[in-house]
């Protein structure tokens, strides 16, 4: 999930004594409306005015796509038919406040708007983590709900998060994978994740299920320790700066198939690494806004399907994205 931290330490914490503690609050099932998730995200934040309620912290790129021989194989959505696609990048940090510090151990994001010279548009929204914080819609909801500030301290309720934590503990898989893993150096040097699967229509007419991960060319280099205290709030900008002006920065966009048994429905849970992959395309970034602002930032980047070329799966956190996003955008540009 990409939330505040401290929420998510504190559940974290929370959730290892929550047995102990025995309280269990049975999860439920139904999907929130997006004005209700939208809600929970104010009910934590306070109101959404002017920037993301996820991912708050960002800076604004832009490059191009080009698809692989097995990328135009795989799917038959135009942006794989091998030509050179525009695109506008969003690099993110996922702290509620905009001014957030970058050495947190948060996830990164990587946001793509594609655009073909026919005009297709096609987003995306990607985080440096394999796996999401929670398996349903609902469970996000009841989450963010649990957190809410108590007015009395300015703190979530301890108690709150102790039972949602006791029945969704699905939703401290993707805080524990954070904790063990230390941030990226560099927008440049993670993998970025898309975390939910989607069904690939090939050219051969097949629909594979396939979930995508973009892999950095310059490989995968993390913060030590003490970086992390060190570095200052704003050195992600500044670096990825730096770094264009000696070249452009890459990722491929590789395919990953599941096996017998993988669960393409739970973002919370990630497939084992000898899955079949395919490289389907690489992603060239070329220039970053030299300051706050820019063209990715009236963008929602709204994770739509490319019927028929790359179509949604039925995960229900996939399913609940799209209008959510659209709600919350309509609430930050208002
Ligand atoms: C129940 C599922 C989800 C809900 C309800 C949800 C909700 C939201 C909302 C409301 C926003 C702000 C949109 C805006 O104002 O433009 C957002 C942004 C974002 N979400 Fe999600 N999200 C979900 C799942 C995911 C997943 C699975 C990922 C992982 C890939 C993800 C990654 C992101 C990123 C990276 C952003 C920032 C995008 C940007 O750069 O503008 N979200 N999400």
């Amino acid at each position: 999930m990409h939330m505040p931290t401290r929420p998510f330490a504190t559940a974290l914490a929370v959730g290892m004594f929550a047995g102990l503690l025995g309280t269990v609050t049975p999860a439920r099932t139904e999907t929130p409306s997006p004005e209700a998730i939208v809600d929970a995200f104010e009910a934590v934040l306070g109101p959404i005015r002017t920037h993301r309620p996820s991912h708050a912290k960002g800076t604004c790129a832009a490059g191009y796509f080009a698809a692989t021989p097995e990328g135009a194989r795989l799917s038959v959505s135009p942006i794989f038919n091998g030509q050179r696609v525009p695109t506008i990048i969003r690099f993110g940090v996922g702290v509620g406040n905009p001014r957030g510090p970058d050495t947190g151990r948060t996830t990164r994001s990587l946001s793509i708007r594609f655009e073909t010279q026919g005009g297709e548009i096609w987003d995306m929204a990607n985080i440096s983590a394999p796996i999401f914080g929670s398996p349903t819609p609902q469970a996000l909801v009841d989450g963010l709900l649990a957190r809410r500030p108590d007015p009395a301290t300015g703190q979530p309720n301890p108690q709150a998060v102790t039972a949602f934590v006791a029945a969704n503990p699905a939703a401290t898989l993707q805080a524990r994978w954070l904790a063990a893993t230390l941030p990226s150096a560099s927008w440049a040097t993670t993998p970025y994740w898309g975390v939910n699967a989607f069904r690939f229509r090939g050219a051969d007419g097949e629909v594979r299920h396939a979930r995508w991960v973009f892999e950095p060319r310059a490989g995968t280099l993390r913060l030590t320790e003490e970086q992390m205290r060190t570095l200052p709030n704003d050195f992600l900008a500044e670096e990825l700066r730096r770094r264009i002006t000696e070249a452009p920065v890459e990722f491929d966009m590789v395919l990953q198939f599941p096996g017998t048994g993988d669960d393409v429905t739970n973002p919370t849970v990630a497939w084992p690494d000898d899955r079949p992959r395919a490289v389907v395309g690489r992603l060239t970034v070329t220039d970053v806004a030299p300051g706050p602002g820019g063209a990715c930032d009236p963008i929602s980047f709204m994770t739509l399907e490319q019927a028929p070329g790359v179509e949604l799966s039925y995960d229900p956190t996939l399913q609940a994205r799209a209008a959510a996003y659209a709600v919350s955008l309509s609430r930050r540009l208002q």
